[in-house]
């Protein structure tokens, strides 16, 4: 018996309404055993689908962002949803998505905590034929994760080394200034397409004494990022560890030109242990780049604490993952646009890769107000 007939049994007889009602259930698909029922139309698909979404935490904007574009996306095409948030605790997730399980749920949307904890909990979802989309950020070490939907995360972190090149001037050979690079958490396989994205770019300048690492805290290939790596993506964490850097590093004078931030929460406590050692925007405040254009660091950017986010449209990954669940609840072949560069140690994973947009002061207004992502007053324009 399918998820939804017990559910629908159920509550008709407790409105007492009569059998014949019942009859009608009966025709209803069985869940989307990965690939869904193509026999099922477009409507019927979406109302007998419940779709599971598992979000890392409420404590970042853009997360609560993409959990309710998501959750809002998929009702309106009729879908039901269970959305939950973690709290950035791994366990807590793997309990949330049991109890997806449990509730016989369709269709996984995962945003994992730890990319690489979900395997015993995915090999009971797939027991049960439910289909997997890791969203935003892969899922590894497990065979059973059907899609990816993300932004390019090797675009992310070379547009942020890219912005540091040419406000530098290092191709035209300026220097040396001073950097700082810090990176994501070491469990969030993003980040290491962030950093290397960045690194990319920037370890030749490294190299060649263009820009100078006064802290040491220069990793000497991709491979070395979790060093510098930030658990948690925590703000504070990012903040103690400038703080860190620049009472030990930076006495005497020594100024940061420029710190490699791969995204808006690092940069936040960044901006903060800046602010506490005495630096000043506008005068010698550094370079610092981000991600994700949350509204504090738009704020901050407009006042001349932070010169660039990396914007990453969550109405748009909410749009492109409703496209694939119904697709699969329709029984569709799946659209992706990449399927070599997801490898997750088991597997690659057939990906669909969303463009990434720099935003800095000057275009605020075009990219983040007339796109209706963000009202003027919030921004206080
Ligand atoms: C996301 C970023 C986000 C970070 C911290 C990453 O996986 O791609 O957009 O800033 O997690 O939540």
């Amino acid at each position: 018996m399918s998820r939804m007939w017990k559910r629908t049994a159920a509550g008709l007889l407790t409105a007492g309404l009569m059998v014949g009602s019942l009859t009608a259930c009966s025709s209803e698909r069985e869940p989307a055993a990965g690939g869904g029922d193509a026999t099922a139309g477009g409507a019927a698909a979406a109302e007998d689908t419940l779709v599971g979404i598992a979000m890392p935490t409420k404590s970042l904007e853009r997360w609560n962002r993409d959990g309710a574009n998501l959750e809002e996306q998929l009702q309106e095409a009729g879908y039901e949803t269970t959305l939950q948030y973690a709290d950035n605790k791994v366990d807590q997730q793997i309990t949330q998505l049991q109890n997806m399980i449990n509730q016989e749920a369709d269709i996984l949307v995962v945003a994992s905590i730890d990319g690489t904890a979900l395997a015993p909990v995915l090999q009971t979802a797939a027991d049960r034929d439910i289909t997997v989309i890791a969203y935003d950020r892969l899922i590894n070490d497990t065979e059973n994760v059907d899609y990816y939907a993300t932004f390019d995360n090797y675009q992310v972190g070379q547009l942020q080394g890219q912005f540091i090149e040419e406000q530098l001037g290092l191709a035209d050979g300026a220097g040396p200034f001073n950097l700082e690079p810090f990176a994501g958490s070491p469990d969030d396989n993003n980040a290491k397409f962030f950093f290397s994205g960045a690194w990319d770019v920037l370890l030749p300048y490294v190299e060649s004494g263009q820009l100078q690492v006064p802290s040491g805290k220069a990793p000497a290939s991709n491979d070395d990022w979790q060093s510098i790596g930030i658990q948690g993506w925590g703000s504070d964490t990012a903040q103690a560890e400038m703080e860190n850097r620049l009472n030990s590093f930076y006495s005497g004078g020594t100024k940061v030109d420029v710190v490699l931030s791969p995204n808006d929460s690092l940069a936040l406590g960044i901006a903060q242990a800046l602010e506490g050692a005495g630096y000043t925007p506008g005068e010698d405040w550094p370079i610092i780049t981000g991600q994700d254009a949350d509204n504090a660091n738009v704020l901050n950017m407009l006042a001349g604490k932070q010169a660039m986010t990396v914007w990453k449209d969550t109405r748009e990954l909410a749009d492109r993952t409703a496209t694939m669940v119904d697709q699969i609840a329709q029984g569709e072949t799946v659209e992706v646009n990449d399927e070599e560069t997801y490898d997750n140690g088991v597997k690659v994973v057939p990906t669909f890769l969303l463009p990434p947009v720099v935003v800095t002061p000057d275009n605020v207004q075009e990219t983040l107000v007339d796109s209706g992502f963000y009202e003027a007053g919030d921004l206080g324009l």
